[in-house]
């Protein structure tokens, strides 16, 4: 797992360094530099001058710790005359995906063509076909967790609807009355249920980092 990231000199992240714990919420005022932070995750991404710290010229470091490896660096350089960016170090990313999730409740609700789909899309819109291409104990494993930040239902499972589509419904606790997925509260489908996602999606990723954003639509 990503344990901890130092940056140095990526756009308004002077020096920075954050211990990551599952899960790690970022809050902060307006451009306090928690979207930048998650840019910063991103191992993809390759930079430009914009990246650098007030555009000056020097040296941009991203270092990664992973609890089972050692210790990846991405280094940049830039310099003014003649302009020139320069990637001094490439880090080597064994197994590290990265995948920046905004949650989207309306989303989460969707009903999917079936189809088999292993990977949850940015805004969770495939959920439904991603919690039946699991294997059963991860369903149970995900509905048990489900179900205890959520205790008002017993149960979810995937239902049939018209031209091939199917979607979640949730089961009353106290009840045999099965939940439509727009009779669940954002609060109980929604990102803040991150929880409850992150045992479906560490499947998915062996040592990704999950970054789960609470501000729905605006990073
Ligand atoms: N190259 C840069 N050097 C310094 N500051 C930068 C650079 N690029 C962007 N910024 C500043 O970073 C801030 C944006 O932070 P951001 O991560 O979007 O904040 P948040 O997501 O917390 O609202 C803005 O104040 C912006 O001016
Ligand atoms: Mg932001």
């Amino acid at each position: 797992m990503l344990t901890r990231v130092s940056v140095t000199n990526f756009r308004c992240l002077q020096n920075v360094t954050v211990r990551l714990e599952p899960p790690t919420i970022l809050v902060g005022p307006n451009a306090s530099g928690k979207t930048t932070l998650l840019r910063a995750l991103d191992p993809g991404r390759l930079l430009d001058e914009q990246d650098f710290w007030q555009g000056r010229q020097g040296s941009l470091k991203r270092e990664f710790s992973f609890d089972d490896r050692p210790r990846v660096v991405d280094a940049w350089s830039l310099v003014s005359t003649p302009p020139r960016l320069n990637r001094s170090q490439q880090p080597d990313w064994p197994g590290f995906r990265y995948q920046l999730l905004q949650l989207q409740p309306v989303k989460l609700r969707n009903p999917n063509l079936l189809q088999e789909q292993t990977l949850l899309a940015d805004d969770g819109g495939n959920l439904a076909n991603v919690f039946v291409t699991l294997a059963r104990d991860r369903q149970n494993q995900l509905v048990k967790d489900f179900t205890r930040l959520v205790p008002v239902y017993r149960d979810v499972v995937s239902r049939p609807s018209q031209g091939g589509h199917h979607r979640l419904v949730f089961q009353d606790r106290w009840s045999d009355v099965w939940d439509e997925p727009a009779q669940v509260s954002d609060g109980s489908i929604g990102p803040d249920q991150i929880d409850g996602l992150q045992g479906l999606l560490e499947e998915q990723r062996t040592s990704a980092q999950l970054i789960g954003n609470r501000h729905m639509g605006k990073q």
